[in-house]
């Protein structure tokens, strides 16, 4: 199991810690994530942050961005290092152009799913991509409720996947915990993000190197 703590849930004012913590931990990448007050009612941070944040990981970059029009941005989140560039299929209208332009620009190409949208929305691009991430709550805050859904919608997504012979990693974001987290991965995903599991967890790394055993 993919493992990518999100740092929204981490200490703003002790950045370097949580870091820390992560690079030292089992943990496989760093989910950084990017909210614009537009396409989710809420504003996180932007490139001066990952940039910082860049400088000191000592692991890839999982870049949640939930911007309306990711593609304005590609060369800037490129430039910040980022391995994954994840955007929003309900963000983009179209969606095969930003696809290929993110992986022109030289990253790996992920698409995001809310939970209201179905799996069969990525059906024409699925053998496009690298990693599909589907929302386990509505965007925009971390320590929401997993909607339970989410396993069943797993499994589609693990099917769709088989049967178009695309490689696509599926990642699963949001009420992540030992608990969903053992039910995701039994349906299929590969990759998990958590936010407060792991950082309100009396022991973090311990959290990570459990999630990891999934
Ligand atoms: C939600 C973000 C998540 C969030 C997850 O809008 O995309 O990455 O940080 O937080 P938890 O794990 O606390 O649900
Ligand atoms: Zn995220």
């Amino acid at each position: 199991m993919i493992i990518a703590p999100s740092l929204l849930s981490a200490d703003f004012g002790n950045l370097n810690k949580d870091i820390e913590m992560v690079n030292r931990s089992e943990a496989d990448w760093f989910h950084l994530d990017v909210m614009d007050g537009v396409f989710v009612p809420n504003i996180s941070f932007g490139f001066p942050i990952i940039e910082a944040i860049s400088r000191k990981a000592t692991k890839p970059l999982d870049v949640h961005l939930m911007i309306v029009q990711p593609e304005r941005y590609i060369s800037q989140v490129r430039d910040t290092g980022a391995f994954i560039m994840n955007i929003h299929q309900e963000a983009t209208t179209h969606l095969h152009r930003t696809v290929q332009a993110i992986k022109s620009a030289g990253m790996k190409a992920a698409v995001t799913l809310n939970p209201a949208t179905p799996v069969v929305m990525l059906e024409d691009v699925i053998t496009d991509l690298y990693m599909v991430l589907l929302m386990g709550v509505n965007p925009g805050f971390g320590g929401q409720k997993f909607i339970d859904q989410t396993v069943a919608k797993t499994r589609a997504l693990h099917e769709l996947i088989q049967r178009s012979g695309s490689k696509a990693i599926i990642e699963v974001d949001g009420g992540v915990n030992i608990n969903t987290g053992a039910l995701l991965a039994q349906a299929g995903a590969s990759a998990l993000v958590a936010g407060s599991a792991i950082f309100k967890a009396d022991n973090p790394s311990q959290y990570i190197s459990d999630l990891k055993r999934l």
